[in-house]
């Protein structure tokens, strides 16, 4: 594929931008390109990073819309001029309308921390550990109506060590989505992932 036609990734982000940084570093190797990123949030860490790698960025503000609808649409605004293929959600901490989510239908999908269906929300690793679970991981799935509910694409998981804090399993889970989502926007960019919606 010629670089003229690679998949256009826009990544939304609240905060740290470490699942941010590994799509972008990986984008070459993987055939797709980031062509924006959009927070929430204007002191997100992530920011700097895209910052410092040249990468367009907006800011929209949650706290400047007197409504959910007035905020997703304002940040369907923010995304539409990226023009992107695809809307990759890489630690954005919000939840979407349903005005948006059938907008993107398709064309949006999400990193959680967990083996969906199981522990979806927030504070994964503490209730895997809580619930005695032997297996956690991440999922990447495509954004629908249902909270972390959406049709899954792909799995990483890994076995829990006894005794392990919450802080250790998210760090050990954070390395594995470092690598699921770049592989998966790759899928995408080879189609090799069948659009479920
Ligand atoms: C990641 O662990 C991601 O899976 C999680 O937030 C973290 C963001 O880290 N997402 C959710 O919990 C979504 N419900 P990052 O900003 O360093 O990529």
């Amino acid at each position: 594929m010629g670089l003229s036609q690679r998949l256009r990734v826009a990544v939304v982000i609240s905060g740290r931008g470490s699942n941010l940084t590994a799509l972008h570093t990986a984008a070459d190797a993987q055939g797709y390109e980031i062509v924006g990123v959009v927070s929430n949030q204007a002191h997100a860490a992530g920011l700097l990073y895209a910052r410092s790698q040249a990468l367009p960025q907006t800011v929209v503000d949650h706290q400047s819309y007197a409504t959910r609808t007035l905020f997703d649409e304002a940040l369907a605004r923010a995304l539409d001029r990226y023009e992107p293929d695809i809307i990759a959600l890489a630690g954005f901490l919000r939840v979407l309308g349903t005005a948006f989510v059938h907008r993107y239908a398709g064309r949006l999908i999400n990193i959680h921390p967990s083996l969906l269906p199981a522990f979806p929300g927030l504070n994964t690793h503490a209730r895997a550990l809580q619930a005695g679970a032997t297996e956690h991981g991440a999922t990447v799935h495509f954004v629908t109506d249902a909270l972390d509910g959406g049709p899954i694409i792909e799995q990483a998981r890994l076995r829990v060590y006894p005794n392990e804090t919450p802080e250790q399993l998210a760090a050990r889970v954070l390395v594995l989505e470092h690598a699921l989502y770049p592989q998966v926007l790759g899928r995408l960019a080879r189609g090799q992932i069948a659009i479920p919606l």
